[in-house]
């Protein structure tokens, strides 16, 4: 398996691949790779001749140093991980800060048509501004046929779409459902970081989005959202940032209910000083 931390190197590669008609999907992640990430891989070797996995913590994302710093990197034991999936048809490109960025980490600024200003937009200063920027950068670098994006990060997934179209680049987006631990934990690198009474606590937060889905049935996004917050007002461990159901096209907060559209509640969570989101498709 190549790993290239120069996209001159990277570029010559996949210009190679592209030369001998093989189809190219991308992965992009922040490395600390696991199970989640490696499902993403999956479904691209299913559908590729070659799959490029970007491993780069990006800084422009991080409105907290602190988060960025704490941020895992595991680069040999992600290498270890893809092999397990594939030696031969799977590229990484691991770069420094100053091969993407050139010395100017300055986010570029994107209209996202509002789907940036709701809700990860609203707790994560800039988040999507970071992640459009570098997402671009790497589908400029990469040219992929497809690239993969999980359904955890639901709104990113729905900002990546907006971007392409918007700027009528030439890849098919494919999203991925969420992959969860036994437990019904949603799968994140963030994950290992919490304390044992945490990491106990923590399924709490799929099992009340399954119980909110049930509700939704018979009630008012508003009644679903005051029965989920009155649940983490009596939790010890676990402090709800936001529980918000929204249609699925928009983000919007959904107000009434309309048989033709699609709903998903998201929820954003603080287990001790981990922040941890989920979401759930409701109909
Ligand atoms: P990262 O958090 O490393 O995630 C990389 C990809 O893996 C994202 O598309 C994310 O939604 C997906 N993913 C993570 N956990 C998952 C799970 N449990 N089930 C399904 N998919 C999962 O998201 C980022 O990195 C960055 O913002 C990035 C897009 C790479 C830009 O820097």
């Amino acid at each position: 398996m190549e790993v290239y931390s120069e996209k001159q190197q990277i570029t010559a590669a996949i210009d190679a691949a592209k030369a001998k008609k093989l189809t190219l999907g991308l992965v992009p992640t922040m490395g600390a790779l696991h199970e989640g990430h490696l499902q993403l891989v999956i479904k691209a070797l299913e559908e590729n001749d070659l799959v490029a996995v970007s491993i780069f913590v990006n800084p422009t994302q991080f409105d907290n140093p602190d988060d960025l710093d704490k941020y895992p990197r595991t680069l040999e034991n992600d290498i270890a991980l893809l092999k397990t999936v594939s030696a031969t048809k799977i590229m990484v490109y691991a770069p420094t800060v100053d091969d993407v960025y050139e010395g100017n980490t300055v986010s570029e600024t994107f209209d996202f048509d509002g789907l940036e200003h709701e809700m990860e937009g609203k707790f994560r200063d800039g988040h999507f501004d970071g992640v459009g920027t570098i997402v671009k950068r790497l589908f400029e670098i990469v040219k992929p046929h497809k690239a993969y994006f999980g359904e955890k990060d639901f709104q990113q997934l729905q900002i990546i779409k907006k971007l392409v179209e918007k700027h009528h680049m030439p890849l098919e987006i494919v999203g991925c459902k969420i992959h969860r631990e036994a437990n019904g934990l949603a799968m994140s690198s963030r994950n290992t970081r919490l304390k044992p009474e945490f990491s106990i606590a923590a399924p709490f937060i799929y099992e009340t989005l399954k119980t909110a889905k049930i509700k939704f049935g018979t009630k008012s996004a508003n009644e679903v959202k005051e029965w989920v917050e009155k649940q983490f007002k009596n939790h010890d461990l676990l402090e709800l940032e936001y529980f918000i159901i929204s249609e699925v096209e928009t983000l919007k907060p959904l107000k009434r209910k309309s048989n033709n559209k699609a709903y998903r509640a998201f929820i954003a969570v603080y287990a001790d000083d981990i922040r941890l989101i989920d979401n759930i498709a409701l109909n």
